[in-house]
């Protein structure tokens, strides 16, 4: 099942052609690393893909009814939140359903309402939310829930963001380099979770054992003739290793 498509998109920055006309898809449980030089817009390719900015040309298109979510490279939490402030601040559907079902409960003659928010809660399973974000908290090491983000260490910040994203269970995640600042034990901690967890994955980065580990797929950009052989060689090295293990699909990006 397909859950995203970009179509023919293309940016530049005044001068400068960044990219041009690329097309590609991702299908419900593909792990897609996405390899291209420093520089090259990867970040910028996800911002579009996340509606965060916008191509010159072409489009994106997401399933109806397919839940995104995307960890940025740098953190986009809010500094005077606490850990435990900075869930409730975050778009979270279950949060929503929980709301309605509050509202609900303060007008008990509307039967009819109140069914709605109760089926709501069973839906998204949320009666237990509190214990499912806790548990995430506790298992990216971020306990003291009253800290504040702005006295967070840079892997505190982004385990934050990864536990804020993991909790909102969403179906396909876009991750900008998600083992920055991480530890070992913590990166260890999110290939078991990913790879365990029926997720669909489309990820920058430049840990080459984390990717060997998660993905199943690499699809590389390509710009130059130059570029591109580097491109092919680098491609080609990472997929000799993960075809040891996995099925793997080496896809370029038209
Ligand atoms: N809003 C902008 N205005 C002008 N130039 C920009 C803008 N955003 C990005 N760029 C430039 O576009 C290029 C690609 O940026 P981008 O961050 O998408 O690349 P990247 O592949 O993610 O890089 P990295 O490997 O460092 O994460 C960079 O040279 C950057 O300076
Ligand atoms: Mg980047």
């Amino acid at each position: 099942m397909n859950y995203l498509s970009v179509e023919n998109i293309s940016k530049s920055f005044g001068e400068r052609t960044l990219f041009d006309n690329i097309s590609f898809g991702i299908n419900k449980d593909q792990k897609i690393a996405f390899i291209a030089k420093n520089g090259s817009g990867k970040t910028t390719i996800m911002s579009i893909i996340n509606g965060l900015d916008e191509p010159d040309t072409g489009q994106v298109v997401l399933r109806k009814g397919i839940r995104m979510a995307f960890l940025s490279q740098d953190n986009k939490l809010q500094e005077e939140l606490t850990i435990e402030e900075s869930i409730f601040a975050s778009d979270n559907e279950t949060l929503k359903v929980i709301e309605a079902y509050e509202k609900a409960l303060e007008n008990p003659d509307d039967e009819e309402a109140y069914q709605k928010a109760f089926d709501g809660m069973d839906q998204h399973n949320a009666w237990d939310f509190e214990t499912q974000y806790k548990q995430i908290l506790f298992k990216l090491k971020l306990e003291d829930f009253k800290l504040k983000v702005k006295n967070l260490s840079g892997g505190q910040k982004k385990r934050l963001s990864l536990a804020i994203i993991l909790i909102n269970r969403p179906d396909l995640l876009i991750l900008d380099e998600p083992t920055n600042h991480l530890d070992l034990e913590m990166i260890e901690w999110l290939e078991s979770y990913f790879s365990k967890e029926n997720i669909t994955l489309f990820m920058v980065t430049h840990d080459r054992f984390f990717l060997e580990r998660v993905c199943n797929e690499i699809i590389g950009c390509v710009v130059s003739r130059k570029r591109e052989l580097q491109n092919r060689n680098r491609v080609r090295k990472t997929f000799m290793k993960l075809k040891k293990k996995h099925k793997v699909v080496v896809r370029k990006i038209k």
